[in-house]
């Protein structure tokens, strides 16, 4: 009983939603994982559903997402003062927009790391379907979700990722910037802005998160740096005639996952997405 209970005190979760969030394919991420390595890298960190789930133990993080880094930084360094920000917040359409509006004012200048980060969370918990979006200014615009019972402070969670983040390296920076940090044996997993299943639109030179066909064609070269280097890879993306292309000297595995593809309900289905590894 001791036992379970300990265990469950140590459960990790990951502290925002986010689109892209990997939950629905942790059984396939776990199955495909190497049988050991050295040091866990995730630099596309997003809402960290594998590295909450593996909970490593000296790991190096990262996002090209400001604000979502400086969120994690502040869960290692200043938890209390978090949790005690956060108990501040209401749950009212008011009080979002109020929050929400703090970027466009000169106020949000003067936040400290913390306000910034209950901020993140808040809107995170608050918004509809918990999505990250912000306009050409950086301001965020993602309208409320009118949710009914919004968990906003989960202190017991904040409390184990605290803890697990202590030892892990967090950096707001490009993918690319993993290879100063590498050895061999180490493993790296990338979940990188998917390659749109109909690759026709604007993707070959512009997509919205700035994610077109030359950001995927570096993040391959990547990769077969990793390859040269004994450093084990595993990559998530969209089962598309590109990707398979792109990554055909390594081996792709098919794996399903149900999620939206489309904003509407009828795009909501089981889709195959491919997940590639070098070992
Ligand atoms: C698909 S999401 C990751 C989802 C995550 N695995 C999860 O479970 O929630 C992709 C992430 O890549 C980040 N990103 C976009 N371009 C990047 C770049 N050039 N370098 C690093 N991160 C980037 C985005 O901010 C986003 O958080």
């Amino acid at each position: 009983m001791a036992v379970v209970l300990e265990k469950l005190q140590q459960e990790t979760y990951p502290i925002v939603k986010w689109v892209g969030g990997k939950r629905q394919l942790m059984f396939e991420l776990l199955k495909n994982m190497p049988k050991s390595h050295n040091r866990y890298f995730e630099p596309f960190i997003g809402g960290g559903a594998l590295f909450f789930e593996l909970q490593p133990e000296n790991a190096y993080i990262s996002d090209m997402n400001e604000e979502l880094i400086n969120l994690y930084s502040v869960v290692r360094d200043n938890v209390y003062e978090l949790i005690s920000d956060l108990n501040k917040h209401e749950i009212s359409k008011e009080y979002f927009l109020e929050i929400r509006n703090l970027d466009r004012t000169s106020e949000y200048k003067n936040l400290s790391n913390v306000q910034r980060a209950s901020r993140f969370i808040y809107l995170n918990r608050t918004c509809f379907n918990g999505l990250y979006r912000v306009n050409s200014q950086g301001q965020f615009n993602v309208p409320f979700g009118n949710y009914k019972n919004p968990r906003i402070v989960d202190e017991n969670n904040l409390l184990n990722c605290s803890e697990l983040l202590k030892n892990t390296e967090i950096k707001c920076a490009d993918f690319s910037e993993i290879l100063t940090k590498v050895k061999k044996g180490d493993f790296v997993y990338f979940d990188p802005p998917y390659v749109p299943l109909n690759e026709t639109s604007s993707f070959t030179s512009y997509t919205k998160d700035g994610f077109d066909m030359d950001m995927q064609f570096k993040l391959r070269e990547v990769c077969d740096e990793l390859d040269s280097m004994g450093v084990m890879f595993m990559l998530s993306n969209s089962d598309t005639k590109f990707v398979n292309e792109l990554y055909s000297n390594y081996e792709i595995k098919k794996v399903f996952a149900s999620r939206a593809v489309n904003a509407n309900a009828e795009g909501r289905g089981k889709i195959t997405e491919v997940l590639v590894r070098n070992y």
